[in-house]
């Protein structure tokens, strides 16, 4: 029904979060990843399409499924991530990296298969590009970027400096000193800074709840 469309509080927002890990090959059957399960930014999407917003969910390599009403575009790389954020961004009203991108990438992906010789073996990696400071830069006032921050020491700092660095609305660290946080859990614990670094700590909750949290936070700005 419309009417009730309508009324919903991101009813006719475009919205994109990114999702999951990256992987980044080393030759056709290996690649460095990481342990991000994906499971907070399907969350955030499924969330976000409960208050109306028009979502468009880019994941890395996860086993989550997507819920209903939402656009889901597969990446496997940083690089891919990378256009496939590019490609939307400046059409989305709120943009919400959650995705766990890899920070370093093989220099040379061999075509075959390695083949264990010596005894050690040496991988030279180079920098990802950092999505995240790249939508920064190129943001205009009237977007509403959200960035992720995951720490485990000195936390507080390092999440305030990726929000100045990054030109972030808002930051959410999400602490794995927490017993119950991290990539793999049901729950997190987070605290979310925005631009005037004033701090909202939260509870550790079900990655549902720590969801809705989120969006509340970005309502506010809203308003
Ligand atoms: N991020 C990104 N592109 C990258 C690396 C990170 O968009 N190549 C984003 C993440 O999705 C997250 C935020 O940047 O929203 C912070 O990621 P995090 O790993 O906590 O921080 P980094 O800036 O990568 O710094 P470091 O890992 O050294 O703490
Ligand atoms: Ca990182």
């Amino acid at each position: 029904n419309n009417s009730i469309k309508r009324s919903m509080p991101l009813f006719g927002k475009k919205v994109m979060v990114t999702a999951g890990p990256t992987y980044e090959a080393i030759d056709p059957v290996r690649f460095i990843g990481n342990h991000s399960s994906g499971k907070m930014g399907f969350a955030l999407a499924d969330e976000l399409v409960k208050l109306g917003a028009e979502v468009t969910l880019i994941s890395g390599p996860t086993s989550q499924r997507e819920g209903q009403h939402l656009q889901r575009i597969d990446v496997v790389s940083a690089q891919e991530m990378l256009n496939a954020c590019s490609a939307i961004f400046s059409e989305t009203d709120i943009t919400i990296m959650c995705a766990a991108v890899a920070d370093y990438r093989p220099k040379f992906v061999a075509d075959q298969k390695i083949k264990k010789q010596e005894n050690s073996l040496l991988l030279e990696l180079e920098k990802t590009v950092d999505i995240l400071a790249t939508l920064g830069s190129v943001k205009n006032e009237h977007q509403i970027l959200v960035g992720f921050a995951l720490e485990t020491n000195d936390e507080e700092n390092y999440a305030k400096g990726k929000l100045e660095k990054k030109n972030l609305d808002l930051v959410v660290l999400n602490s794995l000193n927490d017993k119950g946080a991290g990539f793999k859990s049901d729950t997190n614990k987070i605290t979310i800074f925005n631009k005037a670094l004033e701090r909202t700590v939260f509870e550790t909750k079900s990655k549902a709840d720590v969801a809705r949290d989120i969006c509340a936070a970005i309502l506010k700005l809203l308003k």
